[in-house]
């Protein structure tokens, strides 16, 4: 039947958008209150921590790489505060 073949279509377009689709996009406003929570207590001087983290190669990466097993296992909280301490100024 034509409309069970489009309905199944359009699931598999679905499907293959979720797979697809690129990690979400870390959002810098939580991750500045995320940074303020988690990682401020020790890391005071966030200037010196923005010049270290902007040494890298691919700051981004680097510092997702980092924090992964640094104090922000989550992913969505890491692509937050990767997003507010990486992103160029
Ligand atoms: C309990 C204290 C503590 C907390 C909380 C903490 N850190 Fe750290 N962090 C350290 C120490 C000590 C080092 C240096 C030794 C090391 O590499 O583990 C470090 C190193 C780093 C480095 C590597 C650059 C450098 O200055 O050595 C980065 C980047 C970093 N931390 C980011 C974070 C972020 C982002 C958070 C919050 C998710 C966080 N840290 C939470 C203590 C902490």
């Amino acid at each position: 039947m034509p409309r069970d073949r489009s309905m199944a279509l359009v699931c598999a377009a679905l499907i293959a958008g979720v797979l697809v689709a690129p990690a979400r996009a870390g959002d810098a406003a939580a991750g500045a209150v995320a940074y303020a929570r988690d990682c401020a207590r020790c890391h005071r001087d966030e200037a010196a921590l923005r010049t270290t983290v902007a040494a890298a190669a691919d700051p981004a990466a680097a510092l997702d790489a980092f924090l992964a097993r640094h104090r922000a296992p989550d992913p969505v909280r890491r692509a937050d505060i990767v997003a507010y301490l990486a992103a160029p100024r």
